[in-house]
């Protein structure tokens, strides 16, 4: 029998290696490889001690409560963490630096802490006088939370294991704490999980919720993220563009509600603004009649979010034509120009194609499909899309539109915000009778993307002046 040999596991996604390597070819990541025992062989540790307790199965029936929440006071919030921070649980939020995570945890903490809930928050990225100085610019100063900054987790647990009766604890941000044990600098899978690990089953054993701020490395991904994402009950992505006002909360994971939730903020002199209607804002800016515009009716969680497309094709100045897309998946935009082009006849050639979310949200429900082509071929065409309408559906490979979720909802927003028109995907009956669309608005029910394209081209007809 061949001798088990030790082997080595990465410690960023758990990849097993037969030999030391500096970067883990599974993930790409370098230095995470770390030595393993081999595991033994006939009954496993557990079941040779023996004297185990027998555990107590139950069905699924019960009454079980629904575990406590605090609310914490901002409503965008409390809709993405599914009704407030629960009660000893973790939740991780991520995002880049200065995107705005210790604003929006500073004004949450400080609403809890209003509402008459004992919160501590630890800084270790910046000094107590920082802190205050953010403090006073947001107006939170009266406000009795508990405020200190610690790195060492040595202290930071001697600390809380002395607070009876914590009921939020921030720590801003895991990257930055440390455990002297380890060898690893701060920030290291090793440290941060280790870290994690033990503020972690610290709330759970005293009950506090527990919020970790986590910074995203450039590649898009929290350090350490799969070790930190399974070990939380919700991880909170804060997203957006620094060079926009706007900032979208997104839940990726949530033990206690929904994910593909959204909170929409807007980062104003006085911190973190709650967007309570961000159709309204995302379309403030957008100017009718133009062509390469068009505006998609999106869902976003739970919401209808209406967005405006754009798109602007420009000649090729020679070689592969470029493809520049912001707030959308490129593979998704090359397939919609290649069923444009073979499918329905639409030569876009030699033109380079730049295709932008307005307002930095990041879309990525394929009933963008419709509203992206229509947006494409207003731009091949030089025809304005009716500025009055919206546009949602799913292409396939053939061209066809395809149905998606939720078509009543999209509709409503679109009639509150004044759209008269839609194009959207032609209702199959599914057993379903079709819903009423709002009262006054036209439907144009589209089955292939040929038909879409063959609007613009009867526009550009109709709009030549006429001949000699
Ligand atoms: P911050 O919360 O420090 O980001 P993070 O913790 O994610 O790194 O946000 C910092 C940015 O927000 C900084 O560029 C300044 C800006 N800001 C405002 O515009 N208004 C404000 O009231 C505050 C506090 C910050
Ligand atoms: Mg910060």
């Amino acid at each position: 029998m061949a001798r088990d040999k030790t082997r080595f596991v990465c410690q960023a996604c758990g990849a097993v290696h037969p030999k030391w390597q500096g970067r883990c070819e599974a993930c790409g990541e370098w230095n995470t490889l770390a030595e393993e025992a081999p595991a033994p062989r006939g009954p496993g540790p557990a079941a040779k001690a023996g004297g185990g307790r027998r555990v107590e199965f139950v069905g699924l029936k019960g009454s079980s409560a629904p575990p406590p929440r605090i609310p914490t006071g901002i409503a965008e919030l409390d809709r993405v963490l599914g009704g407030g921070l629960v009660a000893a649980s973790a939740v991780l939020v991520g995002g880049d630096p200065g995107i705005g995570k210790s604003t929006i945890l500073l004004q949450a903490a400080a609403r809890v802490a209003s509402a008459g809930r004992r919160v501590l928050y630890i800084s270790g990225e910046e000094a107590v006088e920082q802190v205050r100085l953010r403090a006073a610019r947001l107006g939170l100063t009266d406000s009795p939370m508990a405020l200190a900054a610690a790195t060492a987790l040595r202290d930071i647990v001697a600390s809380l294991e002395q607070e009876a009766d914590a009921a939020l604890v921030v720590i801003d941000s895991i990257q930055t704490v440390w455990l002297d044990a380890l060898d690893s600098a701060p920030g290291t899978v090793a440290q941060v999980r280790a870290c994690a690990a033990e503020l972690i089953r610290l709330a759970k054993a005293r009950g506090f919720a527990i919020v970790l701020v986590g910074h995203v490395t450039k590649e898009g991904t929290l350090a350490g993220p799969r070790v930190l994402e399974h070990m939380v009950d919700a991880t909170l992505y804060f997203e957006g563009d620094r060079g926009h006002q706007f900032r979208i909360l997104r839940a990726v994971k949530n033990r206690f509600g929904a994910t593909d939730e959204i909170g929409v903020f807007e980062m104003t002199g006085t911190g973190l603004m709650e967007v309570a209607n961000p159709s309204a804002l995302f379309l403030a800016e957008r100017r009718g009649n133009v062509s390469g515009s068009a505006v998609f009716a999106g869902i976003e969680g739970t919401r209808p979010v209406l967005v405006e497309i754009q798109a602007l094709l420009s000649p090729s100045s020679g070689g592969t034509p470029r493809r520049q897309v912001v707030g959308w998946d490129s593979g998704r935009l090359s397939m919609l120009l290649a069923v444009l082009e073979s499918r329905c006849g639409l030569t876009l050639g030699q033109n380079d194609v730049y295709l932008n979310i307005a307002g930095g949200l990041r879309i990525t429900e394929p009933a963008a499909d419709l509203a992206v082509a229509a947006a494409l071929v207003s731009a091949a065409t030089d025809r304005p899309t009716d500025a009055g309408a919206v546009y949602f559906g799913e292409v396939g490979l053939s061209g066809e539109v395809r149905q998606v979720s939720q078509a009543e909802a999209r509709l409503r927003e679109a009639a509150k915000l004044g759209f008269a028109a839609a194009t959207l995907p032609r209702r199959v009956a599914r057993g379903a009778k079709p819903a009423a669309p709002p009262a006054g608005m036209a439907l144009h029910e589209t089955g292939h993307l040929a038909d879409l394209v063959a609007v613009f081209a009867e526009k550009s007809v109709k709009a030549r002046p006429p001949g000699p």
